[in-house]
């Protein structure tokens, strides 16, 4: 089979610089959506219609493609965009003549494997032909189905050069469909553009088909919001929700506890094993897996991490690129950054932040601290607002605190800097040499008293 991927339109009600098939659903282009489904389907080719910022979203879509697993992905460039049939005219040359041609729409993200299998299967059994139709409450905008008397379709019509009486239909035209190709090569090649908006209509090779006796087949989707088209801000949002609410129940169906389905945002890719529960306003970014009895606190955002089994993540909790856990605790309104590794049952607390360090099993940063680029091991306690000083302002450095250690509050590592095994350092230390194991080191200025001190006074008036 031979794909072609409609993608040249201008998207002007999107109203933004960004062409409008790299506008993302789920994180990733929604031309990528199509570009997947597409794949599913195992064709001999795709071939992809682009025009408007045709440079910029090949490299986008090029950049993000598993080249090894996929079938060859061809570009062919429609400028200017004359109509869906000029459209398929710029792929012609490149389809294969012996296999049927399957049109889809770089945006309309949503097209279920499923619904395209019922598609192709009613082309087969109508020598090769078929639409995707839908009945809809509201038909309007949509290019109309006509059907004669004996239910057989004779032509579709578009709006813009509807009739009142064709208007009425609410059979519309989803837009897809799958035509034996030699066939489209013929008809391509004689539509006109006669017509409200003076432009090649693809669906004008429909009436084509009924004159040369070609049986049409027709097929509906399994959902009616897999045929929903973006072409505004409004319907981008709108088949995003439509797409995360999809993700969600799937996730419910392999029983994680949403606290509410219609509240979580998945971009990429999140693997749930059993008794995880995400409270609201969680954001879920690249690859996510999180074990089992995981349990997130409302509004985290996780990216690229993998969360061990039991752990506990608290409200407002950021985490990118960290490994954590098993049975660790984390938050309300921690900070890991990538490169984070938790032990079990470490804590790290309310406003700490974590980049490029370890915090063995057991370890402890309850409060307001800064750790970065540091090797800390088990069991140690490290006090509120305690700061690695990792960067001289030209290179990083590492601090290495060996297992058992207790830092009081308010300490400063200057690094490179060893704190050995079972040491102390007393509350306020700025630590600038390597503190010896089992010892108490402290760096502090000796208090003073003075006696009869008095404060200024302001003067009165
Ligand atoms: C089209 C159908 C209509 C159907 C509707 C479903 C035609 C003539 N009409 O109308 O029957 O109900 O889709 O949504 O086909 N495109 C190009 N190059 C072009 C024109 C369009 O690549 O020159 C692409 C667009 O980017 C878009 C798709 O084709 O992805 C559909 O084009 P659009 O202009 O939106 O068609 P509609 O008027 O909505
Ligand atoms: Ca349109």
């Amino acid at each position: 089979m031979n794909i072609v991927i409609l993608a040249a339109g201008k998207g002007t009600r999107m109203r933004s610089a960004l062409p409008k098939v790299l506008h993302p659903i789920g994180g990733v282009p929604m031309l990528q959506h199509v570009i997947k489904t597409a794949t599913t389907l195992n064709p001999d080719r795709i071939i992809v219609v682009i025009g408007h910022g045709a440079e910029q979203v090949k490299q986008t879509m090029e950049a993000s493609r598993d080249a090894k697993s996929a079938p060859p992905l061809h570009w062919v460039l429609q400028d200017p965009p004359l109509g869906t049939g000029h459209a398929v005219a710029q792929a012609l040359p490149l389809l294969n003549n012996t296999a049927p041609t399957l049109v889809l729409y770089g945006d309309v993200p949503l097209i279920g494997v499923n619904t395209l299998c019922r598609l192709i299967e009613s082309a087969e059994n109508n020598r090769g032909m078929a639409i995707l139709t839908a009945l809809l409450n509201d038909p309007s905008g949509y290019g109309r189905i006509v059907r004669d008397v004996q239910g057989r379709i004779s032509r579709i019509t578009e709006e813009k050069d509807a009739d009142h009486q064709i208007r009425q239909i609410k059979e519309i035209n989803t837009g897809f469909l799958v035509v034996p190709t030699d066939r489209l090569s013929a008809w391509i090649g004689a539509l006109d553009n006669r017509n409200a908006q003076g432009e090649y209509y693809l669906t004008d090779i429909i009436a084509m088909a009924v004159q040369a006796n070609q049986p049409i087949g027709s097929a509906q989707p399994e959902n009616t919001t897999e045929i929903l088209g973006i072409n505004s801000q409004e319907q981008r949002a709108m088949i995003e929700r439509h797409y995360q609410r999809q993700l969600a129940n799937r996730l419910m169906q392999a029983g994680v506890r949403l606290q509410d389905p219609d509240r979580i945002d998945i971009r990429g890719i999140l693997s749930c094993a059993a008794d995880v529960a995400i409270d609201v306003g969680c954001v879920f970014e690249g690859t996510v897996t999180l074990d089992e009895g995981v349990l997130i606190g409302p509004h985290c955002v996780i990216r690229n991490a993998r969360i061990g089994t039991g752990t506990v993540i608290e409200a407002f909790s950021h985490i990118d690129g960290a490994e954590v856990g098993p049975k660790a605790v984390i938050g309300p309104y921690a900070r890991l950054r990538p490169g984070t590794n938790l032990g079990e049952g470490a804590h790290v607390g309310n406003f700490v932040e974590i980049k490029n360090s370890t915090l063995g099993s057991r370890s402890k940063a309850n409060h307001l601290a800064y750790l970065g680029d540091a090797t800390i091991g088990a069991r140690v306690n490290v006090g509120a607002g305690t700061i690695t000083c990792n960067y001289d302002g030209a290179a990083k450095h590492r601090t290495i605190i060996e297992d058992d250690v207790f830092i009081g509050s308010d300490t400063q590592l200057v690094a490179p800097v060893t704190v050995g095994k079972g040491a102390t350092l007393g509350a306020g230390t700025t630590l600038t040499q390597d503190a010896p194991a089992d010892q108490l080191t402290l760096s502090r200025a000796r208090q003073v008293s003075i006696k009869g001190y008095k404060r200024p006074h302001k003067k009165e008036h």
